[in-house]
C-alpha cells in the first residue's frame, strides 16, 4: 500500500497515518517529523527548517523533495509507505510521481482529511506533544493517562512552536495557497479519497480503510 495523506494543518494526517502504518505494516514518512527531529538536533537542515517552520511556511522544495527522494529509497519502503505532509507543493508532487515511476512504483490513493478552518484553529489549541518522542495529545479528545507528562516515556508535554494561533493563522493560508491545488491534481489522476475528519478518530480510520477496500 502506498498512500499519501493529504489535508490542512491539523486535520489529523499524522494521527490516522500512524494508525494506518500499524494497520498496513508500512512505514509512516512524516516530513514534519523529520524537520523537528533536525530542530532538536540543531543540524544544519534543522536550522534552515525551523526559520520557514516557526513563520508558517514551506521549507523550500529542492530541500524537501530530496530529503523524501532518499527516504524512499530505504529498504523498509519496498512494501509500501504513508506519506503524512508530503507532497505540499504541485512541484513535489511531480516529483513524486518521477520518483516513484524510476521506481517501479505506483500510488495506491491520497487520502484527504477535511476538516474546515475555524474548527482546526479550535483543536490546535488543545495539542499537547512530547518534545522527546514526538508522541501526540489532546487536551480533551485524547490526554495523557499521565496527565502534563507523556504516556511512553513520561517526558513533559509542550506546546509546539508553530502551534502559535497566529502561526496556525499562516499554516492554513499556505495550505490553501499551495496545497490545496493537490486535491484536484490528484482527483484528476483518480487517486483522491475524501474522509469527513470532523469524526472520532476510529471512525475515520474504518471510513479510510473501507473507501481503500482493505
Ligand atoms: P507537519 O508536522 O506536517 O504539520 P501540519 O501538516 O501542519 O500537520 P500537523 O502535524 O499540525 O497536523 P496533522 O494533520 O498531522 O494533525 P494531527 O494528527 O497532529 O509540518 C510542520 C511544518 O513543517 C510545516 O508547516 C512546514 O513548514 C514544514 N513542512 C512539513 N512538510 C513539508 C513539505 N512537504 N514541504 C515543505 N515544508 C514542509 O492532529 C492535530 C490535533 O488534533 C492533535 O492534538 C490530535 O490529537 C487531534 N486530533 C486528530 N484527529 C482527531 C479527531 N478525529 N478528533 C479529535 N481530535 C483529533
Amino acid at each position: 500500500m502506498r498512500l499519501i495523506m493529504l489535508g490542512a494543518p491539523g486535520a489529523g494526517k499524522g494521527t490516522q497515518a500512524k494508525i494506518l502504518s500499524k494497520k498496513l505494516s508500512v512505514p509512516h514518512i512524516s516530513t514534519g517529523d523529520i524537520f523537528r527531529a533536525n530542530i532538536k538536533n540543531e543540524t544544519e537542515l534543522g536550522i534552515l527548517a525551523k526559520t520557514y517552520i516557526d513563520a508558517g511556511k514551506l521549507v523550500p522544495d529542492e530541500t524537501t523533495i530530496g530529503i523524501v527522494k532518499n527516504r524512499l529509497l530505504e529498504s523498509d519502503c519496498a512494501s509500501g509507505f504513508i506519506l503524512d505532509g508530503f507532497p505540499r507543493t504541485l512541484a513535489q508532487a511531480m516529483s513524486l510521481d518521477e520518483t516513484l515511476a524510476n521506481m517501479g512504483m505506483e500510488l495506491t490513493g491520497v487520502v484527504n482529511i477535511e476538516v474546515d478552518d475555524e474548527k482546526i484553529i479550535k483543536r490546535m489549541q488543545g495539542r499537547r506533544v512530547c518534545p522527546n518522542c514526538g508522541a501526540s495529545y489532546h487536551q480533551t479528545n485524547n490526554p495523557s493517562k499521565n496527565g502534563t507528562n507523556c504516556d511512553h516515556c513520561s517526558t513533559e508535554l509542550i506546546i509546539r512552536d508553530d502551534d502559535k494561533p497566529e502561526t496556525v493563522i499562516s499554516r492554513l493560508e499556505t495550505y490553501h495557497k499551495q496545497t490545496e491545488p493537490l486535491i484536484k491534481y490528484y482527483n484528476n489522476k483518480k487517486l483522491l479519497v475524501a474522509v469527513d475528519g470532523w469524526q472520532e478518530v476510529e471512525s475515520i480510520t474504518n471510513e479510510i480503510l473501507s473507501a481503500l477496500g482493505v
